[in-house]
């Protein structure tokens, strides 16, 4: 799947916007996340921390499980937007693995400078997914 700049852009956007409820107290590290559907919907994601740290949850699964729990899995584009660029962790990258490893991911930071662009097969190489316990 090509991406327009324009999408690039109004993917990062909505992510940098969505990026201003980040529940962040502890680290002060807003991360917002923006996905788009194939059926061409829209989600985003904020991180949610919480003062038992180990519960808090990133923004791009929080992204992800909203669109899951309103029914659509299969995924053209989620947009992460951090203060400097900051990659997805391994767990999100993993959540990203289990609908698709073409999905693009784009990285950018605070100013909506795009810092990265790969898709899930690339930031997650050799990933587990449902194919392997069939
Ligand atoms: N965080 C995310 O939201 N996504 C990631 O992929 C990396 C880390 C959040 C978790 C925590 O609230 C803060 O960033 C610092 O780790």
């Amino acid at each position: 799947m090509k991406l327009t700049n324009e999408e690039r852009r109004s993917m990062i956007d909505l992510a940098n916007e969505a990026r201003k409820h980040a529940y962040v107290p502890y680290s002060k590290y807003p991360v917002g996340a923006a996905i788009r559907t194939k059926s061409g919907r829209l989600f985003t994601g904020v991180n949610v921390e919480n003062a038992a740290y180990p519960q808090t949850m990133c923004a791009e699964r929080v992204a992800i499980f909203k669109a899951v729990s309103e029914g659509e899995s299969e995924f053209d584009v989620i947009a992460v937007v951090t203060n400097n660029g900051g990659s997805p962790c391994g767990g999100c990258r993993q959540v990203m693995a289990e609908f698709g490893l073409d999905t693009i991911v784009l990285i950018a930071d605070g100013n909506g400078e795009l810092k990265k662009e790969m898709t899930v097969a690339e930031i997650l190489p050799e990933a587990f997914t449902p194919k392997h316990l069939l």
